[in-house]
């Protein structure tokens, strides 16, 4: 085996990335470049910076990717409504190709010839991680610490830890931590208490919505304006992806908006429980909706649905440098050209409710549609050979039953 003489580690500054850190040193005996993203997760940054100067590393990258992963990754998985088993947004799939492609960047740069991240050996995000190294650096050797060192429980990472005095990070409540992964669309808990499913989520999981219970007793009307498929504006003003989601995601969290506690398939194969809250996707997504159901035709507006599932699967597998997943987003990102318009939303106790949309580009007529005398040219008799014949096979078909 080559020796490896430099590693760019993705390095949050947290517990398990401090160890990982400390043990690559120890196991590789190379220099190790840390990469600490700045994707809005809404932690100080300059912590992580001085702890990685404490352990010795010399070149320190910390980076604001909060623009371009909203922008390019979260917008473009948006157009197409992306949700996961129906329910979950994706917020820590989509994180993961940005990060991948930033450590690649780096390795390149500084000539690295490895990566390493601090994703388990049970979970989605390692996947997520390494196919997409491998789709974009081929050459670049993964080093994932949880598969290789004998660390098999948190206890054990806990007496690591402090052996090499490593300071253990607890929550407010002194408690160790829940697994937890946050960014500018959700934050993602897992573990502890919750991996019982049963078990009803304690208040204090969650980070960054209120309790609809306790969200205001009045409704707020806000409007986003879209332009082919991206929100672009939020009540009048006009804005740049990462502040405008970050605005919905203060609106949304005020009003208890986009919680979620799903049960869900891994694409490893098992079943975990998490708690997500996505208050400004949540929003979106509805909002975006409103916008396609009058800018969309009905075909398109269905092969999209169609093709939600097959799209949302690939992201969460970690396909998204896939050139499927790209043919894909090529179909979606083609079908909002005329996507552009204003959505008002009633944000009120949890939920965010479309309560009018308009666009110049729409295709809903009120001439066709009213039950009024209309001018426009609408023969109903035609409504009569319509049912007439797409009815032929179905008394056919009864007659045959004997019905
Ligand atoms: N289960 C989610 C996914 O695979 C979140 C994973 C990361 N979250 C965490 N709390 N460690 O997308």
């Amino acid at each position: 085996m080559a020796k490896i003489e430099k590693i760019v580690l993705s390095y949050s500054g947290g517990l398990d990335t401090s160890i990982i850190l400390k043990w690559l040193q120890e196991t590789y005996g190379c220099e190790v470049v840390t990469f600490t993203a700045d994707l809005g997760q809404g932690e100080e940054l300059e912590p992580a910076r001085a702890k990685a100067e404490m352990s010795g590393v010399k070149d320190i990258r910390i980076i604001d990717l909060r623009e371009e992963f909203v922008s390019d990754f979260v917008f473009p998985m948006l157009r197409a409504n992306a949700l996961y088993e129906g329910q979950y947004l994706l917020g820590s799939s989509i994180a993961r190709p940005l990060i991948a492609k930033h450590l690649v960047g780096i390795a390149r740069e500084v000539g690295a010839h490895a990566i390493a991240h601090g994703a388990t050996g049970k979970g989605n995000d390692q996947v997520r991680f390494e196919l997409a190294v491998n789709a974009l650096d081929p050459s670049i050797k993964i080093i994932a610490p949880w598969r290789q060192w004998n660390i098999r429980s948190r206890m054990q990472l806990l007496e690591y830890a402090e052996k090499h005095h490593i300071p253990v990070p607890s929550d407010k409540r002194g408690e160790a931590p829940f697994s937890i992964d946050a960014n500018l669309l959700h934050t993602s808990t897992e573990g502890k208490i919750l991996e019982n499913p049963a078990e009803v989520a304690p208040d204090h999981v969650y980070q960054r919505t209120v309790d609809p219970v306790d969200a205001p007793d009045t409704p707020e009307i806000i409007t986003i304006g879209f332009e082919r498929g991206d929100p672009v504006s939020v009540n009048g003003k006009s804005m740049t992806p990462a502040p405008l989601l970050t605005e919905l995601n203060g609106l949304g969290g005020r009003h208890g908006i986009g919680r979620l506690d799903l049960v869900e398939n891994r694409f490893i194969g098992m079943k975990s429980r998490g708690i997500y809250e996505t208050p400004g996707g949540t929003i979106l997504l509805t909002a975006h909706r409103g916008i396609e159901s009058i800018t969309l035709d009905r075909a398109a507006a269905h092969l999209k649905d169609e093709i939600m599932p097959r799209y949302a699967e690939l992201i969460y597998n970690g396909f998204w440098f896939a050139p499927e997943r790209e043919m894909l987003q090529a179909l979606i990102d083609q079908s909002q050209t005329f996507v552009s318009g204003e959505v008002t939303l009633r944000l009120y106790k949890g939920s965010a409710s479309v309560i009018s949309r308009a666009s110049p580009l729409s295709l809903y007529s009120a001439d066709l549609v009213t039950f009024e005398e209309s001018a426009i040219a609408y023969d109903h008799h035609d409504a009569e050979g319509f049912i007439r014949l797409n009815g032929l096979r179905l008394r056919s078909w009864a007659a045959r039953n004997g019905r």
